[in-house]
């Protein structure tokens, strides 16, 4: 892997220059189109070799690397979901690219079903901890002493509390939450989801948790903010449907990005 993420290092800084990200983004289902508003250049993931081919929809494989709000980012505009491959591990050479680039805070994101009626779809929900119920580990297979990862304030404490203090600034509700990982591709039960409630989760979804590992696990500072979609399983009368995530993603998607843009602009420590 070394040399994979050395000769692409190289690849990536003789298109977008040497300077490195200040912050290093994953966009989740139906967050794709946030890649344009970076101010630089795109990369597709297809000519970046080993990269995943992040292919579901509401998903766009590019990497951007430019300036938003004066700053330096790198945004993925998609990831590979453990669901596509049976791979946890499938971000694994994209974030050690994004190190090696320079790169040092990593702000998550997804879509999710809420299992707290007081957080309704087209809300946020900044990501406090998780309950990894997938059995599935993104280290797994890393044969030294570096894969035994201490996952205690995993989700950065002064990241989230500047993304707090930013969402209050703007009044928008970034309440804090146990997020739990299934893996999908189907969707919860009902029966799952009042277990995840009685086991102390506020959000379910396909994803986030490996990164957030992976992350930890190359001593990169992460947040994660989920944008709820839809009330989880047997929680309300709305179906479940990709389709109704992709549709319910852009409300909280502007939040967001108001968000970001905020913290961006005016907290250095970003
Ligand atoms: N469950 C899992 N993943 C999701 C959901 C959900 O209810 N909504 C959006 N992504």
């Amino acid at each position: 892997m070394e040399d994979m993420i050395a000769a692409l290092t190289a690849h990536i800084q003789s298109i977008a220059g040497e300077t490195p990200p200040e912050l290093g983004l994953v966009l989740g289902s139906g967050l794709g189109h946030l890649v344009d508003l970076v101010d630089g250049v795109k990369i597709a993931y297809a000519d970046l070799a080993g990269f995943p081919d992040a292919g579901v929809s509401g998903h766009v494989p590019y990497l951007a690397i430019g300036q938003l709000e004066g700053r330096r980012v790198l945004i993925f505009g998609g990831r590979s979901h453990y669901y596509e491959t049976g791979q946890a591990d499938a971000m694994h050479l994209p974030l050690a690219v994004f190190k090696a680039l320079g790169g040092r805070r990593v702000l998550l994101t997804n879509a999710a079903g809420s299992l707290s009626p007081a957080v309704q779809p087209g809300d946020l929900m900044l990501i406090r901890d998780h309950i990894n119920f997938s059995g599935q580990n993104p280290l797994i297979g890393i044969a030294d002493d570096t894969r035994f990862v201490s996952m205690v304030d995993a989700y950065d404490p002064t990241l989230r509390q500047t993304l707090r203090d930013c969402a209050e600034t703007l009044g928008i509700a970034l309440p804090e939450g146990v997020y739990a990982w299934f893996s999908g591709p189907s969707f919860e039960t009902p029966a799952e989801i009042r277990a995840m409630r009685v086991l102390g989760a506020d959000a379910v979804g396909m994803s986030t948790v490996p990164e957030a590992i992976l992350c930890r696990f190359l001593g990169l500072e992460v947040a994660a903010v989920s944008i709820i979609t839809n009330m989880a399983a047997g929680l309300s009368d709305e179906a479940i449907s990709h389709a109704h995530t992709k549709a319910m993603a852009p409300s909280g998607a502007r939040k967001f990005e108001a968000i970001l843009r905020h913290a961006l602009g005016s907290v250095k420590e970003i």
